[in-house]
């Protein structure tokens, strides 16, 4: 298979496991190139890419960026909070006004559930989901993936514990659906306030004690605690949180075997994970930066049709 069954990236939900091959095994070879001292190709020089982000991002929004110049593409990187916007101008009239300027491809962050698919029903570009609400992400997933793949050789079979703030967490919902796809075992771990009702009929297994859902896992996926999109309480207080759900050194060191710890970022350095967690030769949390990187060269290069 050589090309992806979607026009589009929206969510992991909608794609294949082979489509998810694909962009993997793709990644691979982005992967060298971006370590060449010169880590260009002309692969989308005829491509135009517009970046709308409605919510704030540091390392999606960048790596795009590089992404897209990595592959010699024309970008326009686009910030609602100093756009028109705030004028009172609606997602389809903005983006449609892009769109006439000749944008091939819009790679967009919006707060609202469901904003990329809108989009894509309403537009006439090739859209990528770089995160809509509380809903999916899915480039962070399969960076996440093939972050996974590239330490342990493979991600079927493998165990996958996610701890935190599921509720809130568009990262859990598209990591859940990306490891099922290539037959790892999830589980989430977190209090019951923070655990949606509904996950246990993905498949994922649930715990909330955070020592039972770390002896089990290979891989520990760490979620900060979303505050912001809290407008209730979750839990009692943040010390609370930690003291139950914090990964430390002294737990970390104390399991039975090494697991690997991710972290999509932000990191609360003290709340979900303390400095010396994040930080030790187990966490491969820049890596899964590094990797994001190639993995959405691979995702742009793709659906750009250029396989
Ligand atoms: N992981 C992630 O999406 O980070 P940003 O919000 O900084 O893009």
């Amino acid at each position: 298979m050589t090309k992806l069954s979607t026009k589009h990236l929206l969510g992991i939900k909608e794609i294949t496991a082979d489509d998810i091959n694909l962009i993997l095994n793709t990644a691979e070879s982005f992967k060298e190139v971006i370590n060449r001292p010169i880590k260009k190709v002309p692969s989308l020089r005829d491509i135009t890419i517009a970046n709308l982000f409605f919510e704030n991002s540091t390392r999606t929004k960048l790596s795009f960026e590089l992404a897209e110049r990595r592959l010699s593409a024309d970008v326009v990187s686009f910030s609602a909070a100093a756009s028109s916007v705030k004028k009172g101008e609606t997602l389809i009239d903005t983006v449609n006004n892009i769109l006439a300027m000749k944008v091939d491809l819009i790679v967009m962050r919006h707060p609202n559930p469901g904003a990329a698919v809108f989009l894509s029903k309403h537009v006439d570009a090739k859209i990528i989901n770089a995160g809509d609400g509380a809903h999916e992400h899915p480039t962070q997933a399969l960076l996440d993936a093939f972050s996974i793949k590239e330490k342990l050789g493979s991600i079927k079979g493998k165990k996958i514990a996610i701890v935190g703030d599921v509720l809130h967490s568009r990262v859990a919902l598209s990591n859940i659906f990306c490891l099922q796809k290539l037959g790892a075992e999830v589980m989430v771990c977190g209090p019951t306030t923070l655990i949606p009702k509904y996950i246990s009929h993905l498949g994922v297994k649930v715990e909330h004690n955070l020592r039972k859902a770390l002896e089990w896992c290979d891989v520990a996926n760490m979620l900060r605690i979303q505050l912001e999109r809290q407008d209730i309480k979750f839990f009692p207080s943040l010390r609370e949180y930690t003291m139950l759900y914090g990964l430390n050194k002294e737990l970390l060191d104390s399991l039975s075997k090494k697991i690997i710890i991710m972290h999509p970022g932000p990191i609360n350095r003290g709340v979900e994970i303390t400095s010396d967690v994040a930080d030790s030769d187990q966490s491969i949390i820049l890596e899964q930066v590094e990797n994001g990187v190639a993995v959405r060269m691979a995702v742009l290069f793709l659906l750009a049709g250029r396989a």
